[in-house]
């Protein structure tokens, strides 16, 4: 069961970046703990600051991977061929936020991506990541 957790720009710094929003977890060091509690799961976990490269990513395992969490990061805000490329895929997208985007600045208010992802995350810091998880792991297979 391949799980794919997908982080956008500026993710590589958490634990070091704005610690008053995102916490001063790195996401490596939480990464280990999620492994630990989803031992069943085969999580792979990619970071990039390039929007190409993340939809590479996408169209990569969007058709063979049970399920992806995606922290798009500044590019939920702005980008149509991050939307364009879940829409195009097949495995079920999981929009993760750590702060609760809502309650900041309006431009964070608006999401491209939100309406081709199956269900959005917002606000629980790094356990939306875990509640993501949690929700691909009770996922029945799709029957054919
Ligand atoms: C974020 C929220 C975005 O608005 C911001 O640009 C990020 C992180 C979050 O996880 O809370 O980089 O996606």
């Amino acid at each position: 069961m391949k799980i794919l957790i997908l982080n956008g720009p500026n993710l590589n710094l958490l634990g070091t970046r704005e610690k008053s929003v995102y916490g001063s977890r790195s996401f490596e060091n939480y990464l280990e703990e999620l492994k630990n509690a989803f031992p069943d799961m085969d999580l792979e976990y990619y970071q990039s600051n390039m929007e190409g490269e993340l939809i590479n990513k996408l169209h990569e395992v969007g058709f063979s991977y049970k399920g992806i969490l995606l922290n798009a990061g500044a590019y939920t805000h702005t980008s149509i061929a991050l939307a364009d490329a879940i829409a195009a895929i097949e495995s079920p997208v999981i929009e993760v936020h750590i702060s609760n985007v809502y309650a900041r600045e309006e431009f964070r208010h608006k999401s491209y991506i939100s309406k081709n992802c199956k269900g959005c995350i917002v606000g629980f810091g790094l356990e939306g990541y875990r509640l993501g998880l949690t929700y691909l792991h009770n996922l029945k297979p799709k029957k054919v």
